[in-house]
């Protein structure tokens, strides 16, 4: 009928059993979208965000963030660095020295932040966040030692310099009130004078940039730093002649991206599904974060459990039935759809988990959920992926190269976590753009051998560069 055609016929989705056909709707709705026009729009919005006349109404806010360079791996010195807005808050103490080769010690502590204290007053935020400090200081005996502190703090910050950052919004988990707006490295250092803590915070810095900075310290060429864990981000080192909003034409600065957010102006509407508008309907921030909400671990496990209901309603798993703990939210956590799918026992966890549900799941049950997680977890690698390669495409693009030869610091729970997530990121990024030759390096394993560097120290490398 149609000889001018060449046409490829692929079984459908290998779900057996019940469940396969919802699978394989879900899978259609999930997988058949072309990642090449998200990679386009991403790039076209890079450049929205950094016009002076563009910028206030852009998605991605193209924060500049006042770090020119990457570290050369010479720095050296003793701090104190906190990190807030991650899966932990973590103070650590990092020293680094050169004799004869260079060493880095470090002694870290994690502490709690209670959802009451995450959602309620900003000011008993930064008196827990100066608390914290000050038992850290103690218990390392560092109390008098009056150590620079650096201040990863994972949230979109207005900054005109290193040492200051006005919160635009919270994202992810966090909404303590009046915050919005003000300078936390103002706030954090009220609270810790007046606890009486001798520290100063000398940088404030997104995550993404402690990534990029501490991979950098690693490998020159990296110029990329993102993150896939409770939420998602990246930033990059962009030319500053097309930074609008900072003064200068000479050399590059890193932007923060704030990715998270592409798609809050309805760009992403024709791949959002009905599971993506719920996890958005049901979230502190609704209508933001809209890329972040598809795509990171804070949501992952919740778009899962929306999934397997609506298959249990329709009676295409568990027999229909449904348990008060399938139905409560947040029970599926992302760290059960890493385990269901891991490739030897994810089945046995899959089973161990819906179990722990209440359900009793047959072998079948047990495969379309893994098939569940599997569709959910490679829908997020592919749109990260296309993300990473609308970055990509522009450093090629400004370096007016024929071929791009670049390296990436990644770090966050999911990424790290996930057994399958890497892999296919590195792989689906590849095909996007094979005029890319592309090293992921992640971030803690950036050194390898002797040392375990965290991307918050490198808050205070950038500190040591630019003072
Ligand atoms: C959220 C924050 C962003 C951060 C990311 C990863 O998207 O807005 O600043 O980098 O989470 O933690």
């Amino acid at each position: 009928l149609a000889p001018q055609c060449n046409v490829t016929f692929l079984p459908s989705e290998e779900g057996s059993g019940k469940g396969a056909a919802l699978i394989t709707a879900v899978a259609r709705l999930y997988k058949s979208h072309p990642l090449v026009p998200e990679l386009h729009t991403l790039s076209a919005e890079l450049v929205t965000g950094l016009g002076r006349d563009t910028n206030t109404t852009a998605t991605l806010k193209m924060l500049p963030t006042f770090v020119r360079s990457i570290p050369d791996g010479s720095e050296k010195g003793d701090f104190i660095a906190l990190d807030l807005g991650g899966s932990n808050f973590r103070i650590l103490r990092v020293k680094v020295s050169h004799e004869k080769k260079q060493t880095v010690q470090m002694e870290s502590e994690i502490y709690d932040t209670p959802e009451d204290i995450i959602h309620g007053t900003g000011a008993r935020l930064f008196d827990h966040v100066a608390e914290c400090l000050g038992n850290f200081m103690e218990k390392h005996n560092i109390k008098d030692k009056k150590l620079p502190v650096g201040f990863t703090f994972s949230f979109p910050c207005q900054q005109t310099k290193l040492d200051e950052g006005f919160l635009i919004t919270w994202t992810k988990r966090f909404k303590a009130s009046g915050v919005e707006g003000m300078d936390v490295v103002q706030l954090l250092n009220k609270a810790i004078k007046k606890r009486g803590v001798s520290a100063d915070i000398m940088a404030v810095v997104n995550d993404t940039v402690g990534t990029m900075m501490t991979c950098g310290f690693d490998d020159q060429r990296c110029e990329v730093g993102i993150i896939i864990g409770t939420g998602t981000n990246a930033c990059y080192m962009e030319e500053l002649r097309h930074i609008d909003l900072v003064e200068g034409d000479e050399g590059r600065m890193c932007v923060n991206t704030e990715w998270g957010a592409f798609g809050d102006d309805g760009r992403l509407e024709d791949i959002r599904t009905e599971f993506d508008r719920e996890i958005d309907r049901g979230s502190l921030n609704p209508g933001s974060q809209l890329f972040e909400k598809m795509v990171s671990g804070m949501y992952m496990g919740e778009l899962v459990r929306l999934i397997l209901v609506k298959m249990a309603r329709e009676g295409l798993l568990f027999e229909g039935r449904i348990t008060p703990e399938l139905l409560t939210k947040g029970k599926i956590e992302t760290k059960h759809v890493s385990a269901i799918e891991k490739s030897k026992e994810g089945l046995i966890k899959a089973r161990e988990i819906l179990n722990k549900l209440g359900l009793e799941p047959s072998a079948d049950d047990c495969i379309a959920v893994q098939h569940v997680c599997a569709i959910v977890s490679f829908r997020s690698a592919s749109l990260v992926a296309a993300t990473l390669a609308g970055i990509l495409m522009r450093l090629k693009e400004n370096k007016g190269a024929s071929r791009l030869r670049t390296t990436v610091g990644i770090d966050g729970s999911l990424y790290k976590m996930h057994p399958q997530y890497a892999r296919r990121l590195h792989k689906t990024v590849r095909r996007l753009v094979p005029d890319c030759d592309v090293r992921f390096l992640l971030s803690e394993s950036g050194s390898g051998k002797d040392v375990f560097l965290n991307r918050t120290a490198s808050a205070l490398y950038i500190h040591s560069n630019t003072h």
